[in-house]
């Protein structure tokens, strides 16, 4: 029997899911129930009715899953999986944040640990942050922890000041202006496609600035050929897998081979097999952790 053959003969006995972001190593998509974007997936682990959740993605991804499915069993197939952006900021550095600006309202992205989420007043994602940040309606709010997408969500609305935690997401900051000018000379049809963690100035310079399923959406529906994507390589390989699959015509072509996320990039297959069989790595948080992150992202969802 294959790897995947036994990984979902394992899911069937066991009642289990496995959610899959879209950086993820491609042939996971092979054992996968969802695949997407942060958001998505938080949606697909609210509404489950598996029992384990095996979460292909990174730390917070699946803290954010026991958080909304705190009966179920969760487990993240490797435990070096974290994200260099959530680890930014902890609970100490977020209540000197406050302290500093008090009486803000803190919209804490989702790439954060459950303890932050915990402290904060709502939660978001790139695909929902400017609503998020709208919805509340007021003048200034505090943004933690990725100054880019803080920044970016303070030039979308024009009308809200955005004070930013200096957070960034190093994958993201890899992409340069200089490779921006050059993908415009390499390949002038091409529309340039970015995620709003990326820098300003780079942001500035693309045709498109949106999350992962924003970026995937808008490259489907163009009547474009050709993209380049200023995003993690596995978006790239998805697009081009689909559009060969569902006979697109369309190319995607990654801004600069460097941008992998590497916490992304640890999980296998053979882990996934592992964590099922041996039900390893569970995700555990304390209850009150919990009830309070719960607050934050049920906000955010129910936007
Ligand atoms: P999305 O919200 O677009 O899924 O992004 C998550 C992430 O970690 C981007 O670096
Ligand atoms: Fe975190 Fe950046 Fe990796 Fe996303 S790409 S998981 S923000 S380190």
């Amino acid at each position: 029997m294959s790897l995947v053959e036994k990984i979902n003969k394992l899911k069937k006995e066991k009642n289990a899911i496995i959610l899959t972001h879209c950086y993820q190593n491609i042939e996971i998509d092979e054992v996968s129930d969802f695949v997407g974007d942060s958001l998505y997936l938080s949606r697909m682990a609210a509404k489950t009715d598996a029992d384990i959740i095996v979460f292909a993605g990174v730390y917070f991804m699946a803290q954010s899953a026991k958080i909304l499915s705190p009966n179920k069993k969760v487990f993240l197939p490797n435990m070096n999986s974290g994200c260099l952006m959530a680890d930014m900021i902890d609970v100490e550095n977020l209540r000197l944040f406050k302290a500093k600006n008090p009486n803000i309202p803190v919209v804490c992205y989702i790439n954060s640990t459950a303890e932050v989420k915990a402290e904060c007043d709502i939660c978001c994602t790139s695909s929902n942050a400017v609503e998020v940040v709208k919805s509340l309606n007021v003048p200034k709010i505090l943004f933690a922890p990725d100054t880019y997408l803080g920044k970016w969500v303070e030039h979308k609305l024009g009308n809200v000041e955005v004070i930013t935690f200096n957070g960034f997401c190093p994958t993201h900051l890899r992409i340069r202006v200089e490779d921006m000018q050059l993908a415009r000379r390499q390949y002038p049809n091409a529309l340039i496609l970015a995620h709003p963690e990326c820098h300003c100035e780079v942001s500035k310079l693309a045709d498109f600035v949106g999350s992962t399923k924003e970026i995937m959406e808008f490259a489907q529906k163009s009547d474009n050929k050709q993209f380049v994507i200023a995003t993690e390589k596995g978006v790239v390989d998805r697009l081009n897998r689909d559009s060969k699959l569902n006979n697109w015509g369309k190319e995607f072509i990654l801004i600069n081979e460097n941008i992998v996320c590497p916490n992304m990039k640890c999980n296998t297959l053979e882990d996934i097999y592992r964590t099922l069989e041996t039900e390893c790595n569970e995700i555990t948080l304390d209850e009150d952790i919990i009830d309070k992150a719960r607050l934050s992202i049920d906000k955010m969802l129910s936007i």
